[in-house]
């Protein structure tokens, strides 16, 4: 099977660096006719009485509402050493450098809401009457901007990284924050802009990306209550990434209706310089607001699709080329599935510029539209840039031009994954991925990809992305790990195994698993179980073990260079229990032995 079958179309570098750019991950089986992938077997599996050892942290235990509640958690933020934990009127704050078997936080900030007595009258359930921080981003090098529901009443404050002592005074959250826990936002800041996407009322009707607190820019939002901008989206990540920022979110497809309700995975880009429309179109709205759909299937005669986003990644490298990788899982009603596909910026880039779909009358079906029919300077191109490069600013593109965009902010074509495929699925599982963080430099030469995936049942799947430039090899099942803890992660005997946030802390050999009620730490690794049995070292397959020539099994310390054996690819076909195998030959030669001396012991007495 040759590898350039597979090969994007507009790459254009000769035949033997082609070989050499795409060795890095990401390969799956050729495209022909492939069938349906089968799950992978895990090489390792680590069970409770191994994991219930792993340090947790579950909030104050000495509160009453934590007590009854549990920490709701709601979102993790690294930022260099510190790890920050943001949950119910708490964020916690962990010095990862001085982390040590207990997982305690050094620093703690606690925002209860003023706001409780107004909050009930409301009639809502009154688990909500508290301040859920659902916003944490850095803001600049030294602070941090927090927003909370604040008992339906949302607010933002700023805090001192270092100590979480609040500086300057509270701002509205509206448009920044939700009113309730349970709705879904996004935040960051780019270029001193806080950029946020959520729902701006009690009722959750009016979904808004939205940019404000900026310094001369001004604050612009997506047209209300307008399905073809968006319609019952569900936001999962911003990224600051080149002239854009980029939202990814699940929405209720408005293209595609045959089949009732059906929400597919979304990338959205707004010009990080739009200025908003003129007088007469779009005025304080975006001028660039463009989306497309994210296409993670599986090609082939069961054609098949993971349509609904859960958790992505910031940009990191794949095959030398930047991208971000999801996790999707199938439609709410179908059978459950969930994949892991990688996508290309410059893919997405590529839609961006493509045709723009458009429904021509309210009941007939959705269609590209002709390039005649597209206005210059181009919708969603960026003021000062390319096309509109004689344009100061977007208050002066042409009416056309606004005009069309407010129409037609949809994208033709969807974005192809990286391979057209999942790297990843597993669809003979009743549970489902939720979430994804990658470790894109693992293992002594960095030149490994890890994927660590949360599940809802409480598991967390380590793969080993494909490296074979020829893919006999292919992704592996490193680990299945049983992380949830019931002990330390119950409240009140009720069990929530939905895996709601992981972040990676490398320098410390860790990964940090959250549920709604605990954050668990999990070492990257358990090398030395294989102790002094060096086959089931090397077979591990783990880039994080290696084989120290002083004849132990060892956990990769960050930096470690020399004297040690690993096989990744496994070229040596290496049966675990062939230490086990070995151990017993050399019990039973020694109890041979020993019956053989006995024997002579006997026979001389
Ligand atoms: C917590 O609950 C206990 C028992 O119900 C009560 O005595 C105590 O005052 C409560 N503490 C706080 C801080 O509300
Ligand atoms: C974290 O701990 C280290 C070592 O104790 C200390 O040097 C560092 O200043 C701490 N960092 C913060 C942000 O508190
Ligand atoms: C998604 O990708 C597959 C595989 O390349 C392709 O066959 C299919 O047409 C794509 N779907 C859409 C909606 O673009
Ligand atoms: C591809 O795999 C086959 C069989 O595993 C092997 O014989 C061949 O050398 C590999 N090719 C490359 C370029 O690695």
């Amino acid at each position: 099977m040759a590898p350039t079958n597979r090969l994007s179309p507009w790459r254009t570098a000769p035949a033997p660096l082609l070989l050499l750019a795409i060795a890095s991950c990401f390969l799956s089986e050729s495209a022909a006719t492939t069938p349906f992938p089968k799950d992978l077997q895990p090489i390792s599996v680590v069970h409770s009485e191994q994991s219930y050892q792993f340090p947790g942290f579950q909030g104050l235990l000495q509160d009453n509402d934590t007590l009854r509640l549990g920490l709701d958690f709601q979102r993790l933020l690294r930022v260099n050493h510190m790890l920050y934990i943001a949950a119910r009127d708490h964020v916690f704050a962990v010095n990862l450098t001085t982390a040590s078997a207990h997982f305690v936080p050094q620093l703690k900030l606690t925002w209860h809401s003023k706001d409780v007595s107004k909050c009930t009258v409301r009639g809502k359930n009154s688990d909500e009457c508290y301040n859920y921080v659902k916003v944490l981003v850095p803001r600049n090098d030294e602070t941090l901007f927090a927003c909370g529901t604040n008992a339906f009443n949302p607010t933002c404050r700023n805090y001192k990284m270092t100590s979480l002592e609040q500086v300057g005074e509270e701002v509205v959250g509206q448009a920044r924050c939700p009113f309730e826990s349970g709705q879904s936002n996004v935040g960051l800041f780019a270029g001193g802009d806080f950029y946020s996407a959520t729902m701006t009322d009690f009722l959750a009707s009016d979904s808004v990306i939205y940019r404000s607190l900026g310094d001369g820019r001004p604050v612009l939002r997506t047209v209300k209550y307008d399905s073809k901008w968006l319609r019952e989206p569900h936001f999962l990540h911003a990224i600051d990434y080149g002239n854009y920022v980029y939202f990814f979110l699940s929405e209720i497809a408005v293209e595609y209706t045959a089949l009732g309700k059906v929400v597919f995975s979304r990338v959205a880009r707004v010009c990080k310089n739009d200025n908003g429309g003129s007088p007469r179109v779009l005025e304080r709205y975006w001028t660039s607001f463009l989306k497309a759909r994210l296409n993670c299937s599986v090609p082939g005669d069961s054609f098949f699709y993971f349509d609904i986003l859960q958790s992505l990644t910031n940009v990191l490298q794949i095959n030398q080329r930047p991208a971000v990788v999801g996790v999707f899982t199938t439609q709410a009603n179908s059978i459950p599935g969930s994949a892991v596909c990688a996508f290309y910026m410059d893919d997405i880039e590529k839609v961006f510029n493509g045709k723009f779909k458009e429904q021509r009358t309210s009941d007939s079906s959705w269609t590209p539209v002709l390039d005649e029919q597209v206005p210059r300077p181009r919708p969603g191109t960026c003021a000062g840039d390319g096309a509109a490069a004689d344009y100061k600013s977007s208050v002066q593109f042409p009416d056309e031009t606004l005009t069309f965009i407010k129409s037609f902010p949809l994208m033709d074509e969807a974005v192809p994954s990286v391979n057209d495929r999942p790297c990843f699925t597993r669809t003979a599982s009743r549970s489902k991925l939720t979430q994804i963080v990658v470790d894109v430099s693992a293992g002594p030469y960095k030149d490994r990809t890890v994927m660590f995936l949360g599940s809802d049942d409480g598991r967390v799947l380590k793969v080993l992305a494909s490296t074979h430039p020829n893919d006999s090899f292919g992704s592996k099942l490193l680990e299945d790990i049983d992380v949830y803890n019931p002990s330390k992660c119950n409240v009140q005997g009720q069990e929530d195994r939905r895996v709601l946030g992981l972040e990676l802390d490398k320098d410390h050999h860790a990964l940090f698993v959250a549920f709604s009620s605990c954050v668990i730490r999990v070492p990257l690794s358990r090398c030395t179980q294989h102790a002094a049995c060096k086959r089931a070292c090397l077979a591990s397959r783990d880039p994080y073990c290696i084989w120290l020539w002083t004849g132990s099994c060892a956990n990769m310390a960050p930096g470690f260079k020399a004297g040690f054996e690993q096989d990744i690819e496994g070229d040596h076909s290496l049966h675990p229990d062939s230490c086990r195998a070995d151990v017993m030959a050399t019990t039973r030669k020694q109890e041979a032995a020993g019956a053989a001396a006995d024997y002579g012991r006997k026979l001389f007495l």
